[in-house]
């Protein structure tokens, strides 16, 4: 079954009616820009045919219940035990629920309501693999709050609630990559988002080319502790280099010109994560006349280039990781691999030429599968639009 007849079945198993609504919001695939949204960088994402579903109806009184219908467990909580993360009898919150809570939580600090619903909710994109599940349940249960509050948002203040929500309440201290894609994705094109001033356009996809995602199935705990340190050595960077740089806000303002000036005035640990942070940037920024003019062999060189970078300087990747994108760009077709999303785990991201596409995963899986003894999925992914009640 798909997870929106997943979520519908378990409402109508649970609650003993039809639900009223559901709410839909896909994961996402990044192309380029990795690890620089919460450098004010410029960031490549493409709302992916993978989702969350949320069947829900409102509630009769104050109290919420969620029931998560892959791992067969509910939740509950109402407007006054939402802060403490408890339920109404003092039990905690399990985590999955911290994420539909944080925006509850979220959209009651902005003054929006969050009347109390009943909902199911399912999900094919798989946890913790780097194609944002967490942010896709987030946008979904914003849209269906939306429709129950009867308010509306322009889709990105939703996706900033999201974030809040995730920063906040979750307590990982993400960008807004992952919320704005879940929200304002687009059928058939990739998002190019500003993420200083989070002004965004859509862009075409790269004439004749697939996208390819392969889950290495790896999934690494304590990401979070690795993210937040990664954001804290960029913080650190800026803070030394304004001693040479006065003025500049983020890693966004160095060049990589005045970063090759100064860099050897950090430590190097420090060094290696901002190394990858600014020439990552400019990256991003070539790539963009890339797109557009449709070079996209060019593309893919800065995809590869990223992950070496994301590898040797950033420090996020794995050897599942690796040893995936080293067979990817070994087969014919490759126009670019790398890791996406967080690292340390889940998923690559591979551009491949159209007509080689379906010979390319076919050769991916297997080969991966005997260099690891792992067994990969691998799927050729559709963009698609962004969260909304269906
Ligand atoms: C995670 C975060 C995003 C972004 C990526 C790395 O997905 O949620 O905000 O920082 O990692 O690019």
């Amino acid at each position: 079954m798909n997870p929106h007849d997943i979520a519908v079945q378990a409402f109508r198993t649970r609650f003993s009616q039809e639900p009223r609504y559901v709410a839909r919001a896909p994961g996402r695939v990044n192309l380029l820009g990795e690890h620089v949204d919460y450098n004010d960088g410029f960031v490549m994402p493409v709302a992916i045919d993978r989702a969350t579903y949320i069947a829900f109806s409102p509630a009769l009184n104050d109290l919420t219940v969620l029931v998560a219908a892959d791992f067969s467990e509910e939740a509950r909580f109402t407007s006054g035990t939402l802060a403490g993360k408890t339920q109404p009898d003092g039990s905690p919150l399990p985590e999955w629920a911290h994420y539909p809570a944080g925006v509850a939580w979220a959209l009651g600090e902005a003054a929006l309501s969050a009347p109390a619903m009943q909902a199911a909710f399912s999900s094919d994109i798989p946890r913790g693999s780097g194609l944002s599940s967490s942010a896709s349940i987030e946008m979904a249960f914003g849209v269906a709050w939306s429709t129950l509050g009867g308010w509306s948002l322009p889709p990105m203040q939703l996706a900033l609630l999201g974030q809040k929500a995730e920063n906040r309440y979750v307590g990982v201290n993400c960008g807004i990559m992952d919320q704005f894609a879940s929200a304002c994705g687009e059928a058939d094109r990739l998002l190019l988002l500003d993420c200083r001033s989070l002004e965004y356009r859509s862009l075409p996809l790269p004439e004749n080319t697939v996208i390819v995602v392969a889950d290495t199935t790896v999934r690494r705990k304590l990401t979070s502790g690795e993210y937040n340190n990664r954001r804290a050595a960029c913080e650190e960077a800026v803070r030394l280099l304004a001693r040479s740089l006065p003025g500049i806000k983020a890693l966004r303002d160095v060049s990589v010109e005045s970063f090759n000036l100064w860099s050897l005035t950090l430590p190097p640990a420090v060094e290696k994560r901002a190394r990858h942070v600014v020439e990552e940037i400019e990256r991003t920024r070539q790539a963009i006349p890339d797109l557009e003019q449709g070079r996209t062999q060019a593309f893919g060189r800065l995809m590869n280039a990223c992950h070496i970078s994301l590898r040797d300087y950033y420090e996020v990747s794995i050897p599942e990781l690796d040893t995936m994108v080293q067979i990817a760009q070994s087969l014919p077709g490759c126009i670019g691999a790398r890791l996406t999303g967080g690292g340390f785990g889940g998923c690559t991201v591979n551009l491949v030429a159209s007509g080689q596409s379906e010979a390319f995963a076919n050769s991916l899986g297997p080969e991966y599968e005997r260099k690891t003894g792992l067994h990969p999925e691998i799927y050729i992914c559709q963009a698609s639009r962004g969260a909304g009640v269906l």
